[in-house]
């Protein structure tokens, strides 16, 4: 079969190969993949990758052999899954049954693929901030894949969402999707905030602790600006009860299997109460240019590869 690796003597590093098809174990399923998600840590981990190594978490296609132990969806039926291990940028995946639910009927592949990581991870960070009625949530990288989906989800909880965008285009539509306030730079963002949601990492997380009210939440999930964090320490423990906790998908996902959470994602879309924001939809032949408007900050939301 036919799959995207690392090659970095390609353009973004990026490769169509042949590689052997993958033997899913007893509690796997085997998945014909229609269409894939690009991942913003996808893109960090394969300018690192050596020559070979094989992307991919977020899958959406059809079952092709269920797994063999009985579990999960049977051949035939319309999929998306959560590949932790990656190896899911390819014709067939081996998908574990925890990481995999049905596909409603009316969702298409290339809408679905857009959920597993970043929809799961929007849902269990605002998760971390407890009930969010009438609380306020500050979402930096508000106009990336992840924040599009948690200011909607922020708003459907009932929290006043404030978003932060890198420059004033980016502001574009957030409004629209449940955000309260857009601002540029988090600077900019009015605390305190009771959750906030941290993408940026460097001088953007130092904010958000600035920002985070007594007994408040900062999560920690992404450093898209690849740099590290100076702050002051009395900003965080003059708030008695602050606390900036971190968040990692791929590790939460072997401790609570995501099927659940993302059928719950799967239906709210096909119900019409979120919407993943795919911006950009291309041929996995095209993957380079993919990746590279998502490294460039073109991409307002998801960008997804179809497998043809
Ligand atoms: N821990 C986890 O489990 C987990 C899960 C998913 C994602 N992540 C990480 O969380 C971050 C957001 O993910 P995503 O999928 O939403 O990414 P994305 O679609 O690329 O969006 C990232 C957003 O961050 C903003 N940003 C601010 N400073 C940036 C910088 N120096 N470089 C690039 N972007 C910057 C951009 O805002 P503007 O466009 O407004 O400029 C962009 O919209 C990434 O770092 C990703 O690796 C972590």
């Amino acid at each position: 079969m036919r799959a995207l690796v690392a090659d970095p003597a390609q353009p973004e590093r990026i490769a169509l190969r042949e590689v052997p098809e993958p033997v899913p174990g007893p509690g796997s399923a085997l998945v014909e993949v229609e269409a894939v998600a690009l991942n913003r840590g996808e893109l960090n981990r394969l300018a690192l990758a050596d020559d070979g190594w094989r992307p991919g978490w977020d899958i959406a296609g059809t079952v092709r052999t269920a797994a063999t132990d009985g579990s999960g969806p049977a051949a035939g039926t319309p999929v998306v899954g959560l590949l932790a291990d990656g190896l899911g940028w390819a014709e067939l995946a081996a998908v574990p049954i925890g990481a995999l639910c049905q596909r409603p009927a009316g969702l298409a592949a290339t809408t679905a693929a857009a959920l597993p990581v970043a929809g799961l991870t929007a849902l269990r960070i605002l998760r971390m901030g407890g009930l969010l009625l009438d609380r306020r949530v500050c979402i930096t990288g508000g106009a990336g894949g992840v924040g599009r989906l948690a200011i909607q989800l922020g708003h459907r909880a009932g929290a006043e969402v404030t978003a932060v965008v890198g420059r004033p285009e980016r502001a574009e539509g957030l409004a629209a999707l449940g955000a309260d306030r857009v601002v540029v730079g988090a600077d900019a963002a009015q605390g305190p905030f009771d959750l906030v949601l941290d993408a940026a990492g460097g001088a953007s997380l130092a904010a958000a602790i600035g920002l985070v009210a007594p007994g408040g939440t900062v999560v920690t999930y992404g450093n898209s600006a690849r740099e590290p964090t100076t702050f002051l320490v009395n900003d965080l423990y003059t708030k008695w009860g602050a606390s900036i906790r971190g968040y990692f998908l791929i590790a939460d996902a072997w401790r609570d299997p995501p099927a659940a959470d993302l059928a719950h994602l799967a239906k709210l879309v096909v119900d019409g109460r979120l919407d993943p924001q795919v911006a950009l939809v291309g041929s996995w032949r095209d993957a380079a240019a993919a990746l590279a408007a998502l490294r460039e900050r073109r991409v307002g939301g998801k960008a997804v590869l179809r497998i043809d």
